[in-house]
């Protein structure tokens, strides 16, 4: 905390006004299609030339921020400049995958430099504040958001959010290059009931700990700016109102010196809830859990007044808050620099941001399957189909993009990057199921085509229209008619691949059997097309692993790798035993496991190496660490990427642990016979875990601990650690 900014904030306190300290508690919504001139211009910069304004979202460009903060800066009595806010959450103008598909990476770099260009390009166009990491962790693939997290596990997730923090924040948010992040959202938002966005949360404490908060410790830990409230409950109580969450966990057992932010109207959805019975009590209770700023509802500056005259909202309060606004806006700079210099906007990608997109998304395509070395495709002259309602779409950016970043700069398309990587190749593209540039009886052409081709791309999916926000859906299997589109390619008798777009698992397990190779790609963002073709030709190998199980039914969910054992845990070695944990109907486990991912190579792994098999609870509550070491090898004939990953399993402790945990992971590339020794280094938190006090008691106990090592959460290779 810089004693200057907290000089500064302290002589602005003494000089506003109650409505002045309200105001800046205040953001307001642009309205897309409106822009520059229009009623949300009025209404802003009414309120800005009051004084009585904090913050814009979903102002876009550098002139209509630069306008509505001339006002602010040059007509307001004290001339607090706006803090400007936008929901780029995996590129502005570049677009980079869905962070789904970045966490399927397993390289947390690549979120990194999706958080640096992010950054650069927002800011030069007016952005100071992006609405980015979201880091709720979920079991849920039945909820649109999935898309945006980064999967089902806690410490993948960690080190994902804490790496977009860095990326977008820097070492200094004041340069012109960077933008504040934000944690969101805060908290459990991905453990809904059904799936549905905005539903029920029923958590423990324990689950509540261990699960949904450590990516916003890693966030914290890394310096973010800003949180953001989520709109779900928390055991009953909303989390725009939960003093628990975010005052005595975020603001004092972590010391948060940043800003919280409700979501868009949560504060004034505190009536919905039933928990409000009216704005006024919504501002009271929001305010005194600890959200600082409102987005969009107006309760706060409605009710502000009243609630001090009543002693329900308290002056110290009241001026917390405000300082949380100031701190963040003087250390972005905006006091000494508040408009954004119109020539220097970045209104496009370049070929090096194109080039980060691309190798972001090869390294984020999952091989599911590759029977007979079906993928890469063979080389030389050859021709090929490529066929299906997503094979010539620039729709492939995912979710969450900021507007016009789809008109502007679409995907490079399927055909499109085919048709640049293999140009002697004999190519034909059939788009089919309604998508643009169908046909009638396209499913009939496009069969013919693959029959007579050497081979054929099918390229079908989830599209993005059925991702992200309130994007809930019930059934995940294939789109009406893609199903049908693969069992007619594979009639042909002609090899194929099926390329599956998509912004979350899916339901593969009716078709997957006629498809010899499935490459997943996910919603791979501006450079699609040429990075499935890197692929598919075997210029890259693909790397990726699951960072989220595939059900192999709806009924199946939750179905995830980090569950609990439960007393009657089921045997594969005992698979007709009735009394145990499973369904009468369906086949044990996941269609494909958390970190499964092929390659166009073989790699095996060794067991774990312990430095020391014995550890003291006291030595590890010291720091003290255990060296882990797991040696890979590439045994195919040519190089490729591996995912080494380590898991803990504590078998006895006084809260049930989950079968495996994910502790370590590091990807490696290595040459055709190559082999290296990965290490981690494991200490108490990797063996801890936090119990059902709600006032936050971490254990460290005495006990076995195996560990895991391998290529996905299956792995066999084990050791044992003594804890004593
Ligand atoms: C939305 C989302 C949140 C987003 C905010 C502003 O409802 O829940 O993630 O940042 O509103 O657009």
């Amino acid at each position: 905390m810089s004693t200057h900014h907290e000089d500064r904030i302290k002589q602005l306190l003494d000089l506003m006004t109650p409505d002045e300290k309200l105001g800046q508690l205040q953001q307001l919504a642009w309205a897309w299609d409106t822009g520059p001139g229009s009623g949300s211009t009025e209404e802003a910069g009414a309120a800005a030339r009051k004084g009585l304004l904090g913050s814009v979202l979903n102002v876009f460009g550098a002139a209509s921020t630069n306008a509505l903060q001339r006002i602010a800066v040059e007509e307001s009595r004290l001339g607090i400049p706006l803090l400007f806010g936008l929901d780029v959450i995996h590129g502005y103008w570049t677009t980079f995958p869905i962070p789904l598909a970045q966490a399927a990476a397993f390289d947390p770099a690549v979120t990194e430099t999706d958080g640096e260009i992010a950054a650069r390009e927002a800011r030069s166009n007016g952005v100071h504040w992006t609405f980015a990491p979201m880091m709720d962790v979920t079991h849920e693939p039945r909820w649109g958001r999935i898309a945006e997290s980064h999967g089902e596990d806690p410490y993948l997730t960690s080190r994902y959010a804490a790496a977009k923090v860095r990326g977008h924040q820097g070492a200094d948010l004041a340069a012109p290059d960077r933008v504040a992040a934000c944690a969101k959202h805060f908290a459990a938002y991905g453990g809904p009931e059904g799936g549905r966005d905005y539903n029920t949360v029923d958590v423990s404490e324990q689950r509540l700990r261990n699960l949904y908060l450590p990516p916003f410790k890693a966030a914290v830990d890394a310096g973010v700016a800003s949180v953001m409230a989520s709109f779900n409950t928390i055991s009953a109580v909303p989390a725009h109102a939960n003093p628990h969450t975010l005052t005595r966990i975020l603001k004092e057992e972590w010391r948060f010196d940043g800003l919280v932010v409700s979501d868009w109207t949560g504060v004034l959805e505190l009536v919905a809830h039933g928990f409000a019975e009216d704005g006024a009590a919504a501002a009271r209770r929001a305010l005194g859990a600890g959200v600082d700023m409102e987005m969009v509802s107006t309760t706060f500056a409605d009710h502000g007044r009243e609630l001090l005259a009543r002693g329900a909202l308290t002056e110290a309060r009241l001026d917390d808050a405000v300082a949380r606004v100031l701190r963040l806006k003087l250390r972005l700079g905006l006091f000494e620099r508040p408009y954004v210099d119109e020539s220097a906007a970045v209104t496009e990608p370049t070929a090096s941001t194109r080039a980060a997109a691309r190798d972001a998304a090869v390294r984020c395509m999952v091989l599911l399957k590759n029977e007979g070395h079906t993928l890469p495709l063979a080389a030389g002259p050859r021709s090929i189909a490529v066929v299906g309602p997503l094979a010539d779409t620039g729709d492939l950016l995912g979710t969450w993009t900021v507007p016009d970043a789809q008109q502007r700069f679409p995907a490079v398309t399927v055909a499109e990057g085919l048709r640049t990587a293999v140009p002697e190749a004999h190519l034909v593209c059939v788009p089919t199921g309604g998508a643009p540039g169908a046909v009638e009886d396209a499913d009939a052409r496009a069969v013919a085509a693959a029959a007579s081709v050497d081979f054929t791309v099918v390229a079908v999916g989830e599209p993005p229209a059925l991702s992200g926000e309130a994007a809930v859906r019930s059934d995940l299997e294939l789109p009406a008619g893609q199903r049908e589109l693969i069992e007619a390619v594979a009639a042909t008798g002609k090899p194929f691949a099926v390329v599956l777009f998509a912004g979350r698992p899916l339901v593969v397990g009716d078709w997957l059997d006629s498809a010899p190779a499935v490459l997943l790609a996910w919603h791979p963002g501006l450079e699609a097309g040429h990075a499935l073709a890197d692929v598919l030709t075997g210029a890259v190998a693909p790397g990726g692993k699951l960072p989220v199980s595939f059900p192999r039914a709806v009924g199946q969910i939750p179905v995830h790798y980090n569950h609990e054992r439960t007393g009657r845990p089921y045997d594969a070695t005992q698979p007709d035993e009735k009394y145990v944990s499973k369904y009468l109907d369906l086949a044990e486990g996941p269609q494909f496991p958390f970190g499964h991912g092929l390659s166009y190579t073989t790699f095996t792994t060794g067991d774990p190496r312990l430095s020391r098999t014995e550890i003291p609870t006291a030595d590890l509550s010291e720091g003290a660490t255990v060296e882990v070491t797991v040696s890979v090898r590439n045994t195919g004939d040519r190089a490729g990427d591996e995912v080494v990953q380590l898991y803990v399993h504590d078998l006895a402790a006084d809260i049930v642990q989950p079968v495996r945990r994910l502790r370590g992971f590091e990807r490696v590339t290595l040459g055709a016979g190559e082999s290296t020794e990965v290490r981690f280094l494991l200490g108490a938190e990797d063996f801890g875990y936090w119990t059902n006090d709600p006032e936050g008691v971490f254990v460290l106990e005495p006990g076995a601990i195996d560990l895991y090592a391998g290529a996905d959460s299956t792995a066999r290779n084990r050791c044992r650690l003594t804890i004593n």
